[in-house]
């Protein structure tokens, strides 16, 4: 039996154990949810051991890196390192939720529960595509490596330390990515440009405890009044951001590649379409995969403040606070990016409140080779398993590790993503689309193959 027939016979089953994986709610950021991560990533470890794989879990001082391989191919032949992560997001907000984010349910051909697109279907499909050559062939055509680790989702903190420690046992000729998105079904994507990350939380103070709004409306300074007049400060009318030296680093596009993103552009239609937004928003001058790819920005994630439960409380809060993030390309310098926002939030924080920014964590994007030969054998891999050639594409996300694969292993990296732009990730009712399970294991057993060429 070929591997594509030997899959073939077991979607089923790959599909109720993508299942088993996405009911555990591993949410990386949440204390709660401790047992649950490490449950997911014992189940990691079990799945690579059935699959023929050896495996074990790297303890951190966060959640634990599961390391799974197969090197019985003779010295010398390449080796691929595919990386992934079993953490996901939060659910909030739950009432949004069609079924539960953590009982998945299939409808109209696609998998519905938090982590199905964001990254448990997409690295799964590649553990399911050396378990099925596996038992196919009874061994791989190259050796291969598994790093699926848990904190991605959170800044990926302890995964980079491991890398340097562990540069002989993760040496190889390529680092794969499966946590990206296709353009379409119809039309795959090799990402060659992820963006890097700057993640701050922003708290304004004023008077030291909960103050009647009555009592004291329009003598005090609001902290939530002034988070927002501060956070207003952050943008120019025209979108920019309006931290001075905010672009001083950013590497500009050039007009071959602006060419080349515009082939396909991203249209204000499908915008509207993924988003449910009711019109564009952002810096003239760029188009809006320009926007997200090549140009950096400035995000609010979240506000907290005051009375945010049902129903009127009047009250004047002591303190307000932001979660705001900045997403960087290439060639800025999170750090720096940290200090200028500290000093620009100083200078427009007015002396009726105080101001304190908090750094939460940073990385750096990633920029990878169009030219390197892996690119090649990625490209025929979607050709001959996705069944269509990808474009190469900018994506506005961030993967913090894949810098660190490129710098310590000196590796190509390949993001090749099998999931679609309205997954959802992060969102209520992500869900990864069947027919990417199936053409992602597919394209995964291609590219094995061709590696070996
Ligand atoms: N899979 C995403 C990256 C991504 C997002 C790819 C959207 C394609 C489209 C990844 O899991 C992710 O969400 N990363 C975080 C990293 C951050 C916490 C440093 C992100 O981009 O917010
Ligand atoms: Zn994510």
């Amino acid at each position: 039996m070929k591997p594509r027939e030997y899959f073939s016979a077991y979607q089923q089953q790959y599909l109720n154990e993508l299942i088993e994986l996405v009911s555990i709610p591993s949410i990386s950021t949440m204390p709660d949810h401790l047992p649950d991560v490490r449950r997911a990533a014992e189940w990691v470890k079990a799945q690579m051991q059935a699959a023929g794989l050896t495996a074990r879990l790297y303890e951190t001082e966060g959640h634990p890196i599961v390391y799974g391989e197969w090197l019985e191919v003779a010295a010398g032949a390449p080796t691929v390192l595919i990386y992934g992560h079993y953490d996901v997001q939060p659910v909030d907000p739950i009432s949004e939720w069609q079924s539960e984010p953590f009982t998945p349910a299939v409808r109209d051909g696609n998998l519905y529960g938090r982590g199905t697109s964001d990254d448990k279907g997409q690295f799964f499909a590649h553990l399911k595509a050396a378990h099925s050559i596996l038992q196919a062939d009874g061994r791989l055509p190259v050796n291969v490596k598994f790093v699926i680790e848990g904190e991605e989702e959170i800044g990926s903190t302890h995964l980079g330390a491991f890398i340097r420690d562990h540069r002989a046992l993760l040496a190889t000729d390529v680092v794969v990515v499966s946590d990206t998105q296709s353009r379409s079904l119809d039309l795959p994507a090799i990402v060659y440009s992820l963006r890097g990350m700057c993640y701050m939380e922003l708290e304004i103070s004023g008077p030291d405890h909960d103050l009647h709004s009555g009592s004291f409306g329009g003598v005090v300074h609001n902290p939530a009044q002034a988070l927002c007049e501060i956070i207003a400060g952050l943008h120019n009318p025209d979108g920019s951001v309006a931290v001075p030296g905010f672009y001083d680093d950013v590497r500009a596009l050039d007009d071959a590649e602006r060419s080349e993103l515009g082939r396909f552009p991203y249209t204000e239609e499908a915008f509207r379409h993924d988003t449910g937004a009711p019109a564009s928003w952002g810096e003239q001058g760029y188009l809006l995969h320009e926007r997200t790819g090549a140009r950096p920005t400035l995000e609010v994630n979240g506000l907290i403040s005051g009375w945010t439960g049902t129903g009127a409380k009047t009250v004047l809060p002591a303190r307000a606070l932001a979660k705001i993030s900045c997403r960087l390309v290439a060639d800025q310098d999170p750090a720096r990016i940290y200090e200028i926002m500290k000093a620009h939030i100083a200078h427009i924080t007015p002396p009726t409140v105080h101001s304190d920014l908090r750094l939460l964590h940073t990385g750096r994007s990633a920029f990878t080779d169009r030219r390197s030969p892996v690119m090649q054998a990625a490209i025929a891999a979607f050709e001959e398993g996705w069944g269509a050639a990808p474009v190469f594409w900018r994506e506005g996300g961030s993967i913090p590790i894949v810098s660190d694969f490129q710098e310590v292993l000196g590796a190509p990296v390949v993001l090749m993503g099998f999931g679609l732009p309205d997954d959802g990730p992060h969102g209520p009712n992500e869900k990864f689309t069947l027919e990417c399970f199936w053409r992602g294991i597919a394209t995964s057993i291609s590219f094995l193959h061709q590696m070996a060429r």
